[in-house]
């Protein structure tokens, strides 16, 4: 095996990673961003690592979620908060279903680099640099918008720092107190049936809570009662950047990725002799790898090897994206093929991007019902393999937003122009988040059942 460094995958073929015309401009800004203060400490990287370790023994679940890109111009507290919200409310209608712990993993503070279908896109005559995200160029149709610029990875890293602090404070502030669940509602759903679910859902908690108040047990003694571990997690895709926010930690030695908790590797750049890959085997965080359509099992197995040649818990996150007429013809393999060798992965379930899109209004959108299908799919499909359907991965927002069509407010092709905002895949808006949370909660209860029956058969 060749050593790692930090530098290494510069020595292996790249995709999608964006070329910059002042070369001596990109360096003098990753010379800079080494300067800054790592935006995650390796300890809570190493804490999150232990949690995931517990998803792949199926005793907690897995939920994460947020923007497919974050933008410069959706940045606002008000937006972190709503997110934070459905986030803390979807974790809580699956921790009561399954009654297990859900780790709460979110695609923010960070996730702005994106892999592009084209290098180029074309508008009538005009054709110019795709939008790669806001880290990289702008998203409006001009020649100074899509240039790539440098300086743009300040800017990315200033509002990762703020955003965190933010999730921080809430996390850790009192805002995620199970006293406070009722002011976890968004105004614009409370109308909504998912809303009258919760409400119920509100009332029970609020029933234990007294319960176990007047046994003295509540959150001025429980600190556990009133915070939350949140983590933050992006695709690892902009390697200039990574390597620029990877430091070694000084208690151990070890080489961490500092831009996020958590980073995955995209389905178009899982190459085994790739960069990513390569730089990803160096690092200690967890990792998740997408698997597609054209993932072959073997060479997950040699990937998943490379990366995590200890086959430590918790180090690897399989996450498939078939698209749901699509998972049964693949996931079984690639289950057995994992299976097979031993190796230890928790097994999210993407059910984004392999539903993604043209609506008869020309807008790229997603079907919820065929959200849902692959999904329960799935599911069932780790049921029948005997494996744990460890989590869900999904591209969400706390806004009011029309990307997705379907749902309980059935959202049609027509009204997706109204609130579409999205700077790139569309996103299940809090109403749709929510309610995929309760259509899974019973598979996730049947799965968290058998496994639970199986370890205890193993045990
Ligand atoms: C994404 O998660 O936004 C993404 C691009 O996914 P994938 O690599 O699975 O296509
Ligand atoms: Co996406």
């Amino acid at each position: 095996m060749k050593k790692w460094k930090i530098s290494s995958w510069r020595n292996y073929p790249v995709k999608h990673i964006p070329e910059y015309r002042d070369k001596k401009e990109l360096d003098q800004v990753l010379n800079k961003i080494k300067t800054f203060p790592p935006l995650v400490f390796a300890e809570e990287t190493r804490h999150l690592k232990r949690q995931l370790a517990d998803v792949v023994d199926g005793k907690a679940f897995l939920l994460q979620g947020g923007d497919c890109a974050e933008s410069f111009a959706e940045f606002n507290p008000d937006n972190i908060r709503d997110f934070f919200k459905v986030i803390l409310q979807m974790s809580l209608v699956l921790t009561y279903s399954a009654s297990l712990p859900v780790i709460k993993l979110g695609r923010i503070a960070g996730q702005f680099a994106k892999p592009r279908s084209a290098p180029t896109e074309k508008q009538g005559d005009l054709e110019y640099p795709s939008y790669l995200g806001d880290n990289v160029n702008g998203i409006e149709f001009t020649e100074k918008a899509r240039k790539h610029d440098p300086k743009r990875l300040f800017r990315a890293y200033s509002q990762s720092a703020s955003t965190l602090n933010l999730l921080r404070a809430f996390s850790h502030g009192g805002f995620a107190d199970l006293k406070k669940v009722h002011l976890w509602n968004l105004g614009y759903i409370k109308k909504s049936p998912q809303a009258k679910k919760f409400k119920d859902l509100e009332d029970k908690i609020a029933d234990a809570l007294s319960f176990m108040d007047a046994c003295g047990i509540n959150s001025e003694f429980n600190r556990r009662l009133k915070t939350v571990n949140f983590w933050t997690s992006h695709e690892a895709l902009h390697l200039p950047f990574e390597e620029s926010m990877t430091r070694i930690d000084s208690t151990t030695g070890e080489h961490h990725a500092t831009s996020a908790h958590f980073v995955w590797i995209g389905d178009r750049t899982r190459q085994l002799d790739g960069g990513h890959v390569e730089y990803c085997r160096g690092i200690e965080n967890p990792i998740g790898i997408k698997c597609g359509p054209t993932s072959k099992p073997d060479e997950i197995v040699k990937i998943c090897n490379l990366i995590n040649p200890n086959n430590e818990k918790g180090k690897i996150t399989l996450i498939s994206r078939f698209g749901h007429d699509s998972v049964e013809k693949y996931l079984p393999k690639l289950v057995r093929g994992i299976k097979k060798e031993g190796i230890n992965v928790i097994w999210s379930c993407d059910p984004m991007h392999g539903n993604t899109i043209q609506s008869t209004t020309g807008y790229k959108t997603r079907r919820f019902n065929n959200v849902l299908k692959e999904v329960k799919d799935v599911f069932a499909v780790h049921q029948s393999e005997g494996s744990y359907a460890g989590g869900l991965h999904i591209e969400m927002t706390g806004q009011n937003v029309t990307e997705c069509t379907g749902g309980a407010k059935n959202i049609q092709d027509q009204d997706l122009s109204s609130r579409y905002h999205t700077h790139c895949d569309p996103r299940l808006n809090a109403d749709q988040a929510l309610e995929l949370a309760f259509l899974i909660s019973d598979e996730i209860k049947k799965n968290s059942s058998y496994s639970k029956n199986a370890i205890q058969a193993a045990s």
